[in-house]
């Protein structure tokens, strides 16, 4: 008996050695170890020997049992690696290869202009507010100090719809829905779009506007040239001068216009500045008295000061473009530039 149980053990690890694969070693495990597998087969021939060399041979199978287990998991250790190997192998991703560009959408650039000027004015203190597209006239004219037969409304160029609204001409109109509801002090910066019936490479029919208004007690024009300053040159940068220019807005009294020095010559004068060397960016003002009286504020008690921009004008300067159109094209190959 010891002779074919030695015959098994080495018949056993002779077909180990020639395997290759892992599924062929469950069939060997169970081909010789398995419950009806060959060792079984000997182990049924004990009845048969002697009671004294039974326990001898029952240990030997034993011995043979455990080494071959042991060695059936070494192998199976073996082959596992090696398919891992070669999976790794077959999957190996070549790191040095160009990855896919992913297409990342960006800012429109009237979009990040008013972002910009937004943010400036909200650092110091002013919050955003909104109004209608849609305007009475009471709010875009009236109770901004522009009565029916002002010459500043031809200047306007006004969209009228047939209800006795208009398309709003400029943000000013929120100065007086925001002042109807707020309490002074008020402090709001009011971006938004505006409609003018004028096109050419530097007039759109719609564009973007963002005003600014702040109303309080003892509110002087030097804090109006202070802050614009700041924003000036946050905007255009550091060094730039700024000037401020007489003019006139019905709503504000005294009013101004801002320049700062052209962003494309310095100051030395080119085609961009007509010469000048300065650009025109804002109109500004102390609030009118009137504009006050229009939302039950006593002039005598409150003061404010007001300005105004148009966004696509800034955009055009900040970024060299030369027609407005192109803001509204969507021009792809325009757009991926900014
Ligand atoms: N509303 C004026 C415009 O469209 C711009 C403006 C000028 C706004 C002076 C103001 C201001 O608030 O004080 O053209």
């Amino acid at each position: 008996m010891q002779s074919l149980l030695d015959a098994l053990h080495s018949d056993a690890l002779n077909e180990l050695t020639s395997i290759r694969q892992l599924s062929d070693l469950d069939s060997l495990k169970t081909l010789y170890l398995g419950k009806k597998g060959k060792l079984t087969d000997i182990l049924q021939g004990l009845g048969k020997v002697s009671a004294e060399e039974r326990p001898r041979l029952g240990q030997i199978a034993n011995t043979i049992k455990t080494d071959l287990l042991t060695r059936l998991e070494q192998k199976r250790d073996e082959l596992q690696k090696q398919e891992w190997a070669v999976q790794l192998q077959k999957e190996a991703i070549d790191t040095s290869l160009p990855a896919h560009r992913l297409a990342i959408g960006k800012h429109h650039p009237i979009n990040k202009t008013i972002d910009d000027v937004v943010d400036i004015f909200t650092r110091l203190g002013f919050s955003v507010e909104t109004g209608p597209d849609i305007e009475s006239d009471y709010y875009n004219f009236e109770a901004l100090n522009i009565p029916s037969d002002h010459p500043a409304r031809d200047m306007h160029d006004t969209f009228y719809l047939n209800t006795g609204y208009l398309l709003r001409t400029h943000t000013s109109p929120v100065q007086i829905r925001t002042m109807e509801v707020q309490q002074p002090p008020v402090k709001i910066i009011v971006p938004g779009k505006v409609y003018r019936c004028d096109a050419d490479v530097s007039h759109s029919p719609v564009f973007h506007q963002v005003e600014g208004l702040y109303v309080s007690k003892n509110v002087t024009f030097s804090q109006l040239k202070g802050t614009l300053e700041h924003f000036l040159r946050a905007l255009f940068g550091p060094e730039k001068s700024v000037r401020f220019r007489p003019s006139y807005f019905p709503f504000t009294e005294p009013s101004t216009e801002v320049d700062v020095a052209c962003v494309n010559c310095g100051g030395n004068g080119c085609n961009v500045c007509k010469h000048t060397g300065w650009l025109e960016i804002l109109g500004a003002g102390l609030v009118n008295r009137n504009v006050l009286k229009a939302v039950n504020l006593d002039p005598d008690v409150y003061t404010g000061f007001a300005f105004g921009m148009g966004i696509e004008r800034i955009a055009m300067l900040r970024y060299g473009i030369s027609d407005i159109r192109l803001f509204y094209e969507n021009d792809y190959r325009f757009l991926k530039q900014f």
